[in-house]
């Protein structure tokens, strides 16, 4: 089998999660461990534009870059209620995991290439599949894929390597750590060739809720309270 001929699996914890890729057959929702997610990529296309003002759209920062930056650590520590000597595991956020069945692979991954430009790159990270056996009708190319996936020790649970679009910290589109009262102000306003910005997280908030109702993203809820509150006093 060549990297063609490969079944794709993508991983979804921005847009994605609200605009699944073209051809996606199965959505896995899951877990992704040392990272967190925040809303400190700038966006020059989707939801921003150079003339009337950058957007923002989410990124994922590392456990090892967040405990080099007092700055990070401290909001990290803040929203997602985490003691001074956090661990690697102890940063989770929800996701989802597409798969691409491998005649679509190729076009998929073109097609993201092109559509995540501004300052993302492509990163394989593992993924913790929680899978809802009673809501899907899986093929044997699909059960073949999972069934070959090593389980997590601990949670017994499938773990997937996957691809992911990333805006590091040193990429030019970056600008965390950004106050979340400053990122508010930004997205109330801001607009791209995608639509509104405050759209992009509304739709990523309410879709994560309707994922995981137990656990509550601190960041993303006040986030859009404060993004409502200042769309209402305009
Ligand atoms: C996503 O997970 O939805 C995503 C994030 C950044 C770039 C592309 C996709």
């Amino acid at each position: 089998m060549t990297v063609e001929d490969k079944p794709l699996w993508v991983l979804g914890y921005g847009s994605l999660i609200f605009k699944p890729p073209p051809h996606a057959k199965f959505r896995i929702p899951g877990i992704i461990y040392n990272y967190a997610r925040r809303f400190w990529q700038s966006s020059s296309d989707h939801r921003g534009c150079v003339e009337t003002g950058l957007g923002r759209v989410v990124t994922l920062i590392p456990y090892e870059d967040i405990i080099k930056h007092k700055d990070i650590k401290e909001d990290v520590k803040y929203f997602n209620n985490l003691a001074d000597d956090f661990k690697e595991n102890d940063l989770k956020l929800w996701g989802c995991a597409y798969y691409i069945p491998s005649e679509h692979a190729q076009k998929v991954r073109d097609y993201l290439d092109i559509r995540e430009q501004d300052g993302y790159t492509i990163h394989e990270i593992p993924f913790e599949l929680h899978i809802d056996e009673k809501e899907h009708q899986f093929d044997n190319e699909f059960q073949k894929s999972i069934d070959s996936l090593p389980r997590d020790p601990k949670s017994g649970k499938h773990v997937l390597i996957s691809t992911v679009y990333i805006g590091t910290l040193d990429n030019a589109s970056f600008i965390g750590p950004e106050k979340l009262e400053k990122t508010a102000e930004i997205i109330s306003h801001a607009k791209g060739a995608s639509g509104p910005n405050f759209e992009y997280l509304e739709k990523l908030h309410h879709t994560l809720r309707d994922l995981d109702d137990e656990e509550e993203d601190k960041y993303l809820s006040q986030l859009l309270d404060k993004v409502v509150e200042i769309r209402n006093n305009k």
